[in-house]
């Protein structure tokens, strides 16, 4: 099955991707010849049963690791092949992330945190401290929290601290798992809205979700079965919180796919 994106032009294509694990002599295909296109901008949500296969499909769009077979390509170029250093500077560059097992360094403070992200792509330390300074604001973290090491938040905190990392240099792309699953609604709606607002400067999200109210961030749901994208959901992009007849309509559209789904 090939799929094209909402978008004009191509950002990430995978081509026949493949992923099988192997353990005590037992194969595992997860990922069979998936084809999809993710285009520039694209809030793309990839949704699907626990053990389908979303996590290692964003691993491996992102390089974070390597297909058994197939091909991905970033920009029109494949990332597959590339040396490790190649990838580390593919990812710092143009990705952003945030995974299931968030990954803070233990000895920084959520803000230095922040702030060690940015500095590896920009010198400018004034104009990196201003861009963290507002993201926190913006994912509701205080100053007090600001200056805490991982180990002294909660899960929520850090959660929203890797997701201000993870925006802190414009990346071309976002890929983050299940970004608010310990979050409380308030903290939750807050990192889909910085989501949102990467999404509207023209930024690349790929969201993976099991969560309603997060999917319809989203201007297009890939359901992800059986290794394979079976089937995908055209949901025009977000309207806002106070386009409520347009917001139902989306919630509508989005409940009806997925029955379809068998979800
Ligand atoms: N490194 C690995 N070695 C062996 N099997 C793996 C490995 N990583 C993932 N798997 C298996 O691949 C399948 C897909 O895992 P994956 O983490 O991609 O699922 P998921 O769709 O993200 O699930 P969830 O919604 O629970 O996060 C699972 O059955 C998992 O056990
Ligand atoms: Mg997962």
């Amino acid at each position: 099955m090939s799929l094209t994106s909402g978008s004009a032009t191509a950002l990430i294509t995978t081509e026949k991707l493949s992923k099988t694990f192997s353990r005590q002599g037992v194969q595992q295909h997860v990922l069979r010849n998936l084809d999809l296109v993710i285009g520039e901008g694209d809030f793309t949500v990839i949704m699907g049963a626990s053990g389908a296969g979303k996590s290692t499909l964003l691993y491996a769009l992102s390089g974070m690791d390597s297909p058994t077979l197939g091909d991905v390509r970033f920009g029109g170029r494949s990332i597959i092949g590339l040396t490790q250093s190649q990838l580390a500077r593919f990812r710092r560059r143009a990705c952003g992330f945030v995974f299931q097992q968030i990954h803070l360094l233990a000895a920084l403070s959520l803000f230095d945190n922040a702030m060690a992200a940015g500095l590896l792509v920009s010198g400018d330390r004034a104009a990196v401290a201003r861009r963290a300074e507002a993201l926190f604001e913006q994912v509701g973290i205080d100053r007090a929290t600001q200056a805490k090491f991982p180990a002294q938040t909660s899960g929520g905190e850090a959660q929203r601290a890797a997701v201000v990392r993870a925006l802190m240099n414009t990346p071309q792309v976002l890929f983050a798992d299940e970004p608010t699953g310990a979050l409380d609604q308030a903290s939750g709606a807050a990192v889909l809205d910085a989501l949102t607002d990467a999404h509207r400067v023209g930024q690349a999200v790929v969201l993976v979700t099991h969560d309603l109210k997060s999917a319809r961030r989203g201007n297009r749901v890939l359901y992800l079965a059986d290794g394979q994208i079976s089937g995908e959901l055209d949901l025009g992009d977000y309207p806002g919180p106070a386009a409520a007849p347009a917001e139902a309509a989306r919630a509508e559209a989005l409940r009806g796919f997925l029955a379809d789904m068998g979800w």
